[in-house]
């Protein structure tokens, strides 16, 4: 699983991902805000919508933003407004056991849920930052009933970030559905990255557990630096650019 925000880097990464997510994380290396608590419904289906168009038969998630399944109505509003209005598959929902209700809720109105339980970026301000998880047993032990209980309410996959690796794996153990890691170690079903950081687009912070499949910020300064001396210097564009 990797994230795409538009239908130009979806086309790209359709041939080798089982899975798009169209996380609210846009609201960050996007949309240039220093957490993902301001993304709203409408920026969320914007980007679904390309996401779709740009790979339109990959499995596409869309992340239900802050405040947006805030009860069981609202969730059933917002998770319909993202089937009828892009073609993604299925929406996700932060949170655990307390969350549980709104999963069941949404799949018992034929939606597609993906949990995503452990760090919870949605959660950054009332927990005063971005703290890992699954430090202490009565940590493990909360993680592992988080992912069964959104397991049992109906999700179909979960996201796990930013827990010890060796607590991860405990909770792959224990469900069926796949669990997908986020700073979570290898014990896990599958992987996912924020694409703007694994590019290396992204500048501002880069997380521990993220790796770098390319220095994409100094590939794209290095070819715009280029084009600027080439425009200033006239050698671009030289007679094979012109009609
Ligand atoms: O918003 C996002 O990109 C996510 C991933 C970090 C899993 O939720």
């Amino acid at each position: 699983m990797i994230t795409a925000y538009d239908a130009l880097f979806a086309r790209l990464f359709q041939e080798s991902a089982d899975i798009l997510l169209v996380g609210d994380s846009l609201n960050m290396s996007f949309g240039g805000n220093p957490d993902t608590l301001s993304a709203t419904m409408d920026q969320m289906i914007y980007h679904t919508h390309a996401v779709c168009k740009g790979a339109p038969d990959t499995f596409v998630i869309c992340d239900m933003p802050f405040g947006t399944y805030i009860d069981e109505k609202t969730a059933l509003h917002n998770a319909l407004r993202v089937y009828q209005e892009t073609r993604a598959d299925a929406v996700k929902i932060e949170g655990g056991a307390n969350k549980a209700h709104l999963v069941k809720y949404l799949v018992d109105n034929g939606i597609a849920v993906c949990g995503h339980i452990g760090l919870l970026p949605q959660s950054v301000r009332a927990e005063g930052g971005y703290k890992v998880k699954g430090k202490s047993e009565e940590e493990a032990l909360s993680l592992i009933a988080d992912a069964q209980a959104i397991e049992k309410a109906g999700a179909f996959i979960i996201v796990i970030e930013g827990v010890k690796a060796d607590v991860a794996a405990r909770v792959a153990q224990s469900i069926s559905v796949p669990l997908i890691g986020i700073g979570a170690g290898n014990g896990v079903d599958g992987q996912v990255l924020v694409f703007s950081d694994m590019l290396g687009l992204y500048e501002p912070f880069v997380p521990k557990f993220v790796k770098q499949y390319m220095k994409g910020a100094s590939v794209v300064k290095e070819a715009v630096a280029s084009y600027a001396n080439e425009v200033q210097s006239r050698a671009f564009p030289d007679e094979n650019y012109v009609y």
